[in-house]
């Protein structure tokens, strides 16, 4: 009786109060309502239909457990071309290896914005994977090989990823977005059920809240989101369960704007190395035995 509410939606069990979940879902039970009735209700409260990477995409996401970072790559299986976001300094041998190891080449190594809880991989890697091109927001302020503006794309075999500016956070915030795929990375603009804070590194909690909800949440709701962190095990979210649990974006602007300007927060402990080294792309730290 308790998850009559969750599974059905709120029309539908106004009228099966008097069932319990389990007796919903048996055949018995639907032959009260309409088959197409009951999905339509059904799908539209619980969970949009999975979108389902193609077989020739390849995915995997990597951690950080200083800095609490997660780190994508990305290929294509077929010519073996790949892609990095948000790879982490002391952890570009591990990527640099798994890379390797895959028989993946090295094409563009992204961030999301220019960090300030860790120092970037993209130049640690250039030197590990010759060939390899950095590539960051045009308005990050931050050395790249390649600057990225609004709706540019970078291509990796048959796939690509398109650059949407999503300032806030930072001026220089994107979020790359495989669209064939269903998934986008959100850098720190959509944590899961979080949000990036917006009091340092020309952060603007307003400007925040109208990127994601024009450039992130107008997506499909099934898009799969991946940040660039996450402080409670979580790996990944969708864009409708940020629109419907996110304890911040999910609230009217003012609303989010009183939350943000309120948070309180204590100075980043990496800033003042972090933001330096990762505007010269992580060429700042590298550790000279490699
Ligand atoms: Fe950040």
């Amino acid at each position: 009786m308790m998850n009559t509410f969750t599974l059905v939606g709120k029309s539908l069990a106004q009228h099966a109060r008097k069932f319990s979940c389990s007796e919903l879902v048996s055949k018995e039970r639907q032959a009260i309502f309409p088959r197409l009735l009951f999905t339509r209700f059904y799908s539209k409260e619980v969970m949009q239909e999975r979108h389902q990477l193609s077989n020739d995409f390849f995915f995997r996401q990597l951690f950080d457990d200083v800095s609490w970072t997660y780190t994508y790559l990305l290929a294509d299986v077929e010519s073996k071309t790949a892609v990095i976001i948000d790879p982490v300094l002391e952890r570009a041998p591990r990527d640099a290896k798994l890379i390797k190891e895959l028989g993946f080449k090295l094409k563009f190594a992204l961030n999301t914005h220019c960090h300030a809880d860790h120092i970037t991989g993209t130049g640690y890697l250039k030197q590990l994977l010759p060939g390899t091109l950095s590539v960051i927001g045009k308005y990050s302020c931050a050395n790249a090989d390649r600057w990225l503006d609004d709706g540019e794309t970078v291509e990796f075999g048959k796939h690509k990823l398109v650059g949407v500016s999503t300032p806030g956070h930072t001026n220089g915030c994107m979020t790359y977005i495989v669209h064939e795929q269903g998934m986008a990375f959100t850098g720190d603009a959509v944590l899961i059920r979080g949000c990036g804070r917006t009091d340092f590194q020309e952060g603007n909690p307003k400007t925040l809240y109208e990127s994601v909800h024009g450039k992130i949440f107008s997506l499909p709701d099934n898009f799969r989101l991946y940040p660039a962190h996450d402080y409670n095990g979580q790996l990944e979210t969708t864009v409708e369960e940020e629109k419907k649990y996110n304890p911040r974006l999910s609230k009217s602007l003012d609303e989010f704007v009183e939350i943000m300007n309120n948070l309180k927060l204590a100075y980043p402990k990496q800033i003042d190395k972090a933001v330096p080294a990762n505007k010269e792309c992580g060429l700042f730290d590298i550790p000279e035995k490699k």
